[in-house]
């Protein structure tokens, strides 16, 4: 597990803000990308505590701060989370985000002591959105949320309205003297902070202000097969074989067909031969980074997997033991390929734009596993074939995913595993 570069590790990320603000959207995002960059993470979401020990169906009336017995039971909800966070600490997690309203001072006094004494530090991000925004937010989560499941849609909007009325009554906002904050304004058009520091501090402003919600999609495909891809060798900076140029021509029809009528997208390649062969045939002007390289084999590179075994039985050994932290000798990890790999995930979520990457297979594996929220563990073992499309369009906390096989399935031996 990564080390958070000698801050202490031990961090809350506390929600804040009245319900229909995105708190869950953003937390699940953080949630995401910590996770994806090493970080022992965890969510508790007071609302499922909720959910799960008093059940879904509460009117808003529930959510009255005039109601004592709702207040009581919300607090014992707001404990037992706070709880089984300590634990978690306790048992050596790094990052917890705590997503519920905390929307008075008084239940943010009562998570820092609880902080305290597990030594973790808080960090509260409040979501602030103006009207138009909580129509969207309302409309678009809320209605599928498992508290109205069965609920005609306009009872919901009423009830949950009111709800927030009730919020909207003891809500309180951050104050400078409680502490370290994020205060996020409509999305990301304005970000203010106070008394951030240090290693995670940073990396979440970095990341939250290039947030938005602006839905569109995103096409991840590996470049068509290579004459190495053909031979089985890894690396190397071959042109593509045959199938492969058939493949770019396939990808041109898919592109002006499914991908153009959406609004011209970035396309994003890496550096490498390979990626230009399949892009150039799209007649679109593209973004080439260094970032979206293969990983490096080092001296490996140009082998084929037997010659590797056979060549470096201890290398291959230490690879099949942990494919996330190996460093191929003079070369890269997976972990190596998800850090270099950060820059194009700040951009991809800044882009308002539909983006189409193209791009390799431990690249992808990294950039997919972030957006499908994978550990770091897994993204070795993601599948990303190679000649198919994966189309990923957002839905309420994350992306469907659609996978498109163009042209014939490659020949087995034709796609070595990096
Ligand atoms: C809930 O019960 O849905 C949320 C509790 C809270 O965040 O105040």
């Amino acid at each position: 597990m990564a080390v958070l570069h000698g801050d202490n590790p031990t961090h809350a990320i506390v929600m804040v803000g009245l319900p229909a603000r995105g708190k869950t959207y953003v937390a699940r995002k953080i949630m995401r990308y910590l996770s994806w960059l090493g970080h022992k993470t965890q969510l508790f979401n007071v609302g499922n505590y909720r959910r799960e020990h008093i059940g879904s169906l509460q009117a808003h009336g529930f959510f009255d701060p005039a109601n004592p017995d709702g207040v009581r039971q919300r607090t014992d909800m707001a404990l037992m989370a706070l709880d089984d966070m300590l634990r978690w600490f306790g048992e050596g997690g790094e990052v917890a985000i705590y997503d519920a309203t905390n929307s008075t001072r008084e239940r943010r006094r009562l998570i820092q002591e609880h902080c305290e004494r597990a030594n973790a530090r808080v960090i509260f991000i409040e979501s602030i959105c103006d009207e138009a925004i909580v129509e969207v937010n309302v409309r678009n989560t809320k209605l599928d949320s498992p508290d109205y499941v069965g609920i005609d849609p306009d009872v919901a909007v009423a009830d949950f309205r009111a709800r927030i009325a009730h919020y909207a009554r003891a809500y309180e906002p951050v104050d400078e003297q409680e502490g370290s904050y994020i205060k996020l304004i409509d999305v990301g058009r304005q970000v203010n902070v106070n008394l951030i520091h240090g290693y995670l501090g940073s990396r979440l402003v970095s990341f939250l202000v290039n947030l938005h919600n602006v839905p569109r999609p995103i096409w991840l495909t590996r470049h068509g097969q290579t004459e190495y891809n053909v031979d089985g060798r890894i690396g190397g900076n071959s042109s593509l074989s045959e199938w492969g140029r058939r493949y770019a021509q396939n990808l041109k029809r898919f592109y002006d067909e499914v991908i153009a009528p959406q609004g011209p997208p970035e396309v994003w390649t890496s550096t490498l031969v390979r990626t230009h062969e399949t892009a150039s045939i799209l007649g679109r002007q593209t973004l080439q980074w260094r970032a979206l390289n293969e990983i490096e084999a080092g001296i490996c590179d140009g082998l084929t997997y037997a010659e590797i075994k056979d060549r470096y039985p201890e290398e291959w050994r230490a690879r099949s033991r942990d494919k996330t932290g190996y460093r191929y000798p003079q070369g890269e990890s997976y972990m190596d390929v998800i850090q270099r790999a950060e820059p194009v995930i700040l951009e991809l979520e800044r882009q308002k734009k539909p983006v189409m990457i193209i791009s390799h297979q431990a690249v992808l594996r990294s950039i997919y596993g972030y957006l499908m929220g994978h550990e770091p563990d897994q993204i070795p073992h993601l599948s990303i074939p190679l000649h198919t499309v994966l189309e990923l369009t957002p839905k309420a906390y994350g992306l469907a995913e659609q996978r498109i096989q163009l042209g014939p399935a490659v020949p087995a031996h034709a796609g070595p595993s990096s």
